[in-house]
């Protein structure tokens, strides 16, 4: 199974600003098929699922949010706040995405089109089938 990882996108800075570039394949390690973006929202609770065939870069690009993923051994969590930073993860990882800042703005890059048939929704049935995979 691939690994959870923090990514670092190149950012070109100068007294302009700063301008963060994602290329898919390159500084994310699977070619682009599908961008979406959450925002508006605030104390919900939002992902709660697992995805049979798609890899994901979230990438936060405005205000903050945390996310916490369960790999089906271990449960690890994230701030993330920075919009030149993704976490990657891979297939069959539960993500839960929570405390969004008023002006958060996250970033998903998916590998694949949506799907709804890939989703796992219910998480103990996740880590039931997480004990035999591999
Ligand atoms: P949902 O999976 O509940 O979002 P989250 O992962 O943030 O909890 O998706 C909300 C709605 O949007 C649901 O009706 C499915 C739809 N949707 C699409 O049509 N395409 C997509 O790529 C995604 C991610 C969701």
């Amino acid at each position: 199974m691939r690994k959870i990882k923090k990514v670092i996108f190149p950012t070109h800075s100068d007294e302009r600003g700063n301008l963060v570039v994602v290329e898919g394949g390159k500084d994310i390690p699977f070619p682009i098929a599908r961008l979406f973006y959450i925002y508006g929202g605030g104390a919900e609770v939002r992902g709660c699922h697992a995805n049979r065939e798609s890899e994901f870069v979230l990438v936060n690009v405005h205000g903050s949010c945390k996310l916490r993923v369960h790999d089906g051994k271990q449960e690890h969590e994230f701030m993330l706040n920075t919009p030149s930073e993704g976490i990657y993860l891979p297939k069959m990882i539960w993500k839960e995405m929570y405390d969004f800042s008023d002006d958060a703005v996250l970033l998903c890059i998916a590998s694949t089109p949506y799907l709804s048939e890939e989703y796992i929704r219910d998480k103990e049935a996740f880590l039931k089938e997480m004990r035999n995979y591999e």
